[in-house]
């Protein structure tokens, strides 16, 4: 597997793959990698010739008092679980590399006007989806991929990368991945190194929630309002979690509906003592 830690040095290799005719698929990521990521990149493996992950802990979608520092990094196991997962390159750039203005920020952001950055996580973290979009908008031009993959755990952003590549044409197929859990349901995070042993079991309210609403679903129940009571009263009942929202939105434009029709999206985010977790799932998937 190729480490790639400057931009010029993806362009010369993709220069390369492009000659032979090769296609190429891109998995970003902030690094300290799990079963979560590895999903994305068998993904990308069995759909494109050549696999590129990036692997950067993007300082602008981090609001001020976030995990930016304290974000889990171990560049050494990410490379031995892409390199497992047949990976091609990965790239890994120092902030400057990214952002060359310094600082490890930008005066040139792409930033969705409509209300869909500003909905489930954006109310707690308003500039993260500006950040995020300009990030792998960067990404996008530096790699220049076929296809890109994200997973369905990040359901918000995964609908916001969609509407910036049409509205963009960047011309990158976008494609969604199911969410990957542990044995007992809880969502794959690197945050989930935050947990203490106590505060693992608590979050498995998360899944649980999801688990009681896809059933109420499966047992006929559409009314958003009875659903969404249900989960936040399971939550509400473990003492280590604080809910962050819990809502039903429209898959695509994230705005609130009041019936659980087939697309719509059931998320949440809630903070175990300090940890912010997110899970969802969407309606007849
Ligand atoms: P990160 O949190 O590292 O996640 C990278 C990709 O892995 C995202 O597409 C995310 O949805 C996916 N992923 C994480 N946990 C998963 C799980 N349990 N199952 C399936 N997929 C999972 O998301 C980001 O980084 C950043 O915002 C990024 C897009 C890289 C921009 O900086």
């Amino acid at each position: 597997m190729i480490i790639a830690n400057t931009i010029e040095e993806v362009r010369a290799q993709v220069r390369e793959w492009r000659k032979e005719g090769l296609t190429i698929g891109l998995v970003p990521t902030m690094g300290y990698l799990h079963e979560g990521h590895a999903s994305l990149v068998d993904k990308a493996v069995t759909e494109c010739d050549r696999v590129v992950a990036s692997d950067f802990v993007n300082p602008t979608q981090f609001g001020p008092g976030e995990d930016l520092e304290a974000y889990p990094r171990d560049f050494e196991r990410d490379c031995a679980l892409l390199e497992a997962h047949g990976c091609d390159m990965v790239f890994h750039p120092e902030v400057d590399e990214m952002y060359p203005q310094g600082g490890g920020t930008t005066d040139t952001f792409i930033e969705i006007l409509s209300e869909m950055p500003k909905q489930l996580c954006g109310v707690t973290r308003p500039i993260h989806f500006r950040g995020v979009c300009t990030v792998v908008g960067k990404l996008f031009n530096i790699v220049t991929p076929d296809k890109a993959f994200f997973g369905q755990k990040d359901a918000q952003q995964l609908a916001i990368i969609k509407h910036m590549v049409r509205d963009l044409n960047f011309g990158i197929e976008i494609i969604g991945c199911p969410i990957v859990r542990e044995e007992d349901g809880l969502a794959i995070s690197s945050r989930n190194t935050y947990l203490n042993p106590e505060e693992r079991k608590a979050a498995l309210t998360l899944s649980q929630s999801v688990k009681l609403a896809k059933d109420m679903v499966a047992g006929g129940e559409r009314d958003s309002k009875t659903v969404l009571e249900a989960m936040r009263a399971h939550i509400e009942a473990e003492p280590l979690a604080r809910i962050d929202y819990v809502s039903a939105v429209d898959g695509i434009t994230m705005l609130p509906v009041s019936e659980l029709s087939d697309g719509v999206l059931v998320a949440m985010a809630v903070y175990i003592g300090k940890t912010r977790l997110i899970d969802n799932f969407t309606v007849g998937e």
